[in-house]
């Protein structure tokens, strides 16, 4: 990557390189002006499948298609000049095999022209993501609460917080890590396993949900801006109120229309 003269394009040899380093900014965007409005702020952003829940109204990331991740990706790559654009490869477009994984995910750079893929997943994700990162497409990988495995984890709770648990975990990211994933992604873990975790392998560790004990951070942009809805994770603290700011701001359009007091002028757009 070049440098565009905003500072030089953030690659996942970048990312990786901070392990143990500065903390990794990240966050997500699912579209062209918000990314751009984040892009000078942060080192990655995310088309994370949690578009389901926060453009679509879903219950679950289970319905996401590859198509929407595609459209998704490609504005958010738009809008970016700077930050590394991973885009989330949805449920059932990698599980099934090493050649099902590398099929969808050559699609997503190609018709996104994103850095990467993220994939849920541990052990026994570890032959994909070996097959991909082999054959040019970097993965970021997630372990910990998984939420394309809601179903059979029994709904979005805290993971690992037995004995047996943390050590399934722990695993499933030296296993990520060997296979050649450039950064893990840790979600729903307690503060302690997160440390281990972090200690326990080479590639920076991304928390969500996660603690401080991690390499850096991502949360749902939405989440932090308070435009949250009823699929909030709770994992976010909120830096801005801006859903208060949009019903205040409609409140007073829908005030000005109703008492004929917009437009004034035809500067106003009226
Ligand atoms: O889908 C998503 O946005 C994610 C992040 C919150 C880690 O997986």
């Amino acid at each position: 990557m070049t440098d565009n003269g905003e500072g030089e394009a953030v690659t996942v040899q970048a990312i990786r390189s901070r392990k143990g380093g500065p903390p990794l900014v990240c966050l997500t965007a699912y579209g062209a002006n918000i990314a751009s409005l984040l892009d000078p702020h942060v080192d990655l952003l995310l088309v994370g499948d949690s578009l389901g829940f926060v453009l679509y109204g879903h219950d679950t990331t289970l319905g996401v298609t590859l198509e929407q991740m595609i459209v998704h990706g490609a504005a958010v790559q738009c809008g970016v000049r700077r930050a590394c654009v991973i885009v989330d490869l949805p449920f059932g477009t990698y599980q099934e095999s090493p050649q099902q994984a590398f099929r969808n995910a050559a699609r997503v750079m190609a018709e996104t022209g994103c850095a990467g893929v993220k994939l849920e997943g541990g052990r026994e994700m570890a032959e994909t993501i070996a097959f991909l990162t082999a054959r040019g497409i970097p993965v970021l990988a997630h372990v910990g609460l998984m939420p394309q495995l809601v179903n059979t984890l029994g709904g979005f709770r805290t993971q690992g917080e037995d004995e047996a648990g943390a050590a399934t975990i722990l695993a499933d990211a030296q296993a990520v890590a060997e296979a050649g994933a450039f950064a893990v992604v840790v979600e729903g873990v307690v503060e302690a396993l997160a440390q281990k975790v972090t200690a326990g392998i080479p590639i920076p560790t991304i928390g969500i949900g996660a603690s401080a004990a991690c390499d850096g951070q991502i949360l749902v942009t939405d989440e932090v801006l308070g435009l949250a809805g009823d699929w909030a994770s709770g994992f976010a603290k909120r830096f801005a109120e801006l859903g208060t700011a949009v019903q205040d701001a409609a409140a007073a359009y829908a005030a000005e229309v109703r008492g004929r007091r917009f437009p004034a002028s035809s500067k106003d757009g009226g």
